[in-house]
């Protein structure tokens, strides 16, 4: 389990209750991370008793059920409800994981939930991932090719595109990113694992031909240089991926390229 680290703007006071309406029977509590930028008792964790007999098994539906119908005021995001669009990541029980494929009953207790660790809080569970995206942005994550364009499409052979399994499938959910030690405490110059994992994808696609200028641009003492293979990042992956391997892939091509 990845272990808990609160977000950076964090001394947490206890927050409001909400009382389960009189005759439920199956009630779990929901301790949820609230912060406000407009002010108030922040931050802080308020206290939602949901009745689990109205409710859908995934802590996402747990967490629209309490918007919907006990505190408005609860914000977080959400899109696709499977696991596809990566909007829900949060942290949930101790764990960086996605909300909508997170089973209440996977959890004993209090179910407590905060916002992805050591990022800037937007409001609540909603984190800033502006650098995060914009560190996605510089490693250029689209095809580049120099040769003449086909008439028809660039193609590839089967083993060539399996080589891309276990990369395509990233959500850039951010999940790993915010697991990530070296990630914390120098995520404005270490591009972090999900980055770093795009950044690969992107360098063993047999149609791209921008290999030594994507080399380039992660030669960097910090860029890269920054993992320190402590692999939480691949234990924090609700997709199954394992970015280390992939960021161990980028370092032996640095070495590669040298010989
Ligand atoms: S292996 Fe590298 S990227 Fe993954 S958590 Fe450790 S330092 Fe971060
Ligand atoms: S590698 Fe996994 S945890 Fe990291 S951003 Fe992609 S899907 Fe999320
Ligand atoms: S809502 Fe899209 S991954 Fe959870």
């Amino acid at each position: 389990m990845v272990e808990l680290a609160l977000p950076k703007n964090s001394r947490v006071t206890k927050g409001k209750t909400f009382k389960a309406a009189q005759g439920a029977k199956k009630v779990r509590k929901f301790q949820v991370y609230r912060w406000d930028p407009e002010g108030g008792e922040n931050p802080r964790m308020d206290t939602y008793e949901v009745d689990l007999d109205n409710c859908g098994p995934m802590v996402l539906d747990a967490l629209i059920k309490i918007k919907n119908e006990i505190d408005t005021t609860l914000t977080f995001r959400r899109s696709c409800r499977e696991g596809i669009c990566g909007s829900c990541a949060m942290n949930i029980d101790g764990t960086n994981t996605l909300a909508c494929t997170k089973g209440i009953d996977e959890i004993k207790g209090e179910v407590k939930i905060y916002p992805l660790p050591h990022m800037p809080v937007v409001k609540d569970l909603v984190p800033d991932l502006t650098n995060f995206y914009a560190q996605h942005a510089s490693i250029e994550p689209w095809l580049q090719t120099r040769t003449v364009e086909p008439e028809k499409e660039w193609k590839q052979s089967p083993e060539d595109r399996e080589k891309l399994d276990g990369l395509y499938e990233c959500i850039l959910c951010a999940c790993c990113s915010t697991s990530c030690p070296s990630y914390w405490w120098n995520g404005d110059r270490y591009l972090g694992p999900a980055v770093l994992l795009q950044a690969y994808r992107w360098l063993i696609d047999s149609r791209d031909e921008a290999t030594g200028e994507r080399l380039d641009n992660l030669e960097d003492p910090f860029r890269l240089y920054r993992c320190h293979t402590i692999m939480n990042c691949a234990k924090a992956c609700p997709k199954g991926l394992n970015p280390a391997k992939a960021i161990a892939e980028i370092k032996k091509m640095m070495v590669e390229r040298r010989v």
